[in-house]
C-alpha cells in the first residue's frame, strides 16, 4: 500500500520523506489555507515546492466548479511538474473533466467521494485515483471502511485501473484496516503515520535492552 501524506505543511512533508516511506502528497484548499498560502502565484509556488521535496505524486485541487474552469486550472497545475495530479471534485462537471484529463494522459484524483456509486462513476471516467473520505463518514456514524470494502469489490469485478486512495484517514487503525481490505493508497496526517511506530512493549523492551547493555559494559 502506498503512503501519501495529507498536508501542505512543508516541514511535515520533509519529515515523512526523510523517513523513507513516503509515496506522495495530497492537499486540498483547506490545507493550503491552514498554511496561510493564498493568491494564485503563491499557491502555484507552494505546489512546486512540494513537488521538489517528494518522490511521488502530488495532488493539487482545482477551485473552479465549471468544466472550462476546471480544465483551465488543471492544465496550469499539470504544467508545473510531472508529479502533479489534478484533484477534481465529484460533481457532474467534474466527471467530464476527469474524462478530459484521462484522455490526455494527465493524472487525476477524484475527491469528496462518499458512496460506491460515485466511485464507480469516477472509475468509468478514467480517474487515476478515487478518494473516499473515511474519517468524515465515521464522523456521521457511517463506517468509512465499509465503503473501501465496497469499492475494492467493484473495482476488482471489472478490473478498473483507478486506484483507491483512502482519504480523511485520522489514526493508525484506519491505515491498518485499509491495508487489510486492499486500498491501493492511504493519505493521512504525519501524526497517523508516526503513530504506526508506537507500541509500549517496543519502548519497554528497548529500555531493558539498553539498561542490560549498560550494566554489562560498566
Ligand atoms: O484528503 C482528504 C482529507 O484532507 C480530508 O481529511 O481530516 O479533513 O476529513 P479530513
Amino acid at each position: 500500500m502506498k503512503f501519501f501524506i495529507d498536508t501542505a505543511n512543508l516541514a511535515h512533508i520533509k519529515e515523512a520523506q526523510d523517513l523513507g516511506v513516503l509515496d506522495g502528497v495530497t492537499t486540498n484548499p483547506s490545507l493550503m489555507a491552514k498554511e496561510g498560502i493564498s493568491g494564485k502565484d503563491n499557491v502555484l509556488r507552494h505546489y512546486k515546492a512540494i513537488c521538489d521535496l517528494v518522490d511521488g505524486d502530488v495532488s493539487a485541487e482545482v477551485i473552479a466548479t465549471d468544466f472550462e474552469g476546471m480544465i483551465r486550472e488543471g492544465e496550469e497545475l499539470a504544467e508545473l511538474d510531472d508529479k502533479i495530479v489534478v484533484k477534481i471534485p465529484m460533481i457532474k462537471e467534474g466527471i467530464k473533466a476527469l474524462k478530459y484529463f484521462s484522455s490526455r494522459g494527465i493524472k487525476t484524483n477524484c475527491t469528496l467521494v462518499f458512496s460506491a456509486g460515485q466511485a464507480l462513476l469516477a472509475a468509468k471516467a478514467g480517474a487515476t485515483y478515487v478518494s473516499p473520505f473515511i474519517g468524515r463518514l465515521d464522523d456521521i456514524s457511517f463506517d468509512g471502511m465499509d465503503l473501501i470494502d465496497q469499492i475494492r469489490v467493484i473495482y476488482d469485478n471489472y478490473e478498473y485501473d483507478t486506484q483507491i486512495l483512502a482519504a480523511s484517514v485520522r489514526h493508525p487503525i484506519h491505515i491498518i484496516k485499509c491495508a487489510e481490505i486492499g486500498a491501493d493508497v492511504m493519505t493521512g496526517p504525519l501524526s497517523a503515520i508516526l503513530a504506526l511506530l508506537k507500541h509500549p512493549l517496543t519502548d519497554s523492551g528497548l529500555a531493558t535492552f539498553l539498561a542490560d547493555h549498560a550494566k554489562s559494559n560498566q
